[in-house]
């Protein structure tokens, strides 16, 4: 890699570099016996559409890290659409938050609900699956500056609960 290449992928990008936005159908394949989508599918696309936001912005191989804690507000049923959108909240050293809104909308009837939130961080990596740097995220509007000073606070509680599970153990 040349110097200008180099300054080219270091250099900060703002948060909308990294917004993506996944759609899917839910199908049989995707629900429970009363045609109600199941939390783990769900679980493995908001992990996607995170994903999609981290590469987007890192320009690299990712890992997930961790999922914080999930709910799911309402119910998503065959037929439905299921629209996830993701962003780079804030960048740490080689680990960044993502987060990830995820709405279901009924065509029939016009209609958009917000299901679920999550906050995800995936820690970029190398070919050989050494950990790199990721660049620093600019946020530019409002609610990016409330994502990413959100973002310290619960990298703040992830780790002290992190810690409290390793004493458990010990
Ligand atoms: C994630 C992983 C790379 C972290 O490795 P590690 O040896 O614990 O690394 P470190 O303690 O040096 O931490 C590296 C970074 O990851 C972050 N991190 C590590 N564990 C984390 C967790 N559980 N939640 C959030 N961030 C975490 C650290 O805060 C650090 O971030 P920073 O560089 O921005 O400060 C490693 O645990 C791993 O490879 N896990 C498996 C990932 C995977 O396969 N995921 C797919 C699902 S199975």
């Amino acid at each position: 890699m040349n110097d200008d290449d180099k300054a080219k992928f270091t250099r900060p990008r703002p948060v909308r570099e990294s917004i993506s936005e996944m759609t899917e159908i839910v199908l049989p394949n995707d629900a429970n016996p009363l045609n109600a989508l199941l939390g783990g599918r769900l679980m493995h696309w908001i992990d996607l559409a995170g994903a999609m936001a981290a590469h987007r912005h890192s320009r690299t191989y990712v890992v997930t890290a961790s999922i914080d804690h999930m709910d799911f507000l309402v119910p998503v049923r065959v037929g439905d659409f299921v629209v996830l959108r993701s962003s780079v909240n804030r960048v740490f050293r080689t680990s960044m938050e993502v987060g990830v809104k995820v709405w279901v909308e009924n065509y029939r009837a016009e209609q958009s609900r917000h299901v679920s939130s999550a906050y995800l961080t995936f820690v970029a990596i190398d070919a050989a699956g050494n950990r790199i740097a990721v660049p620093q995220v600019v946020p530019e509007t409002e609610d990016e500056k409330r994502r990413y000073d959100g973002a310290a606070r619960r990298r703040d509680i992830r780790r002290t609960e992190s810690a409290q599970r390793k004493n458990g153990r010990s």
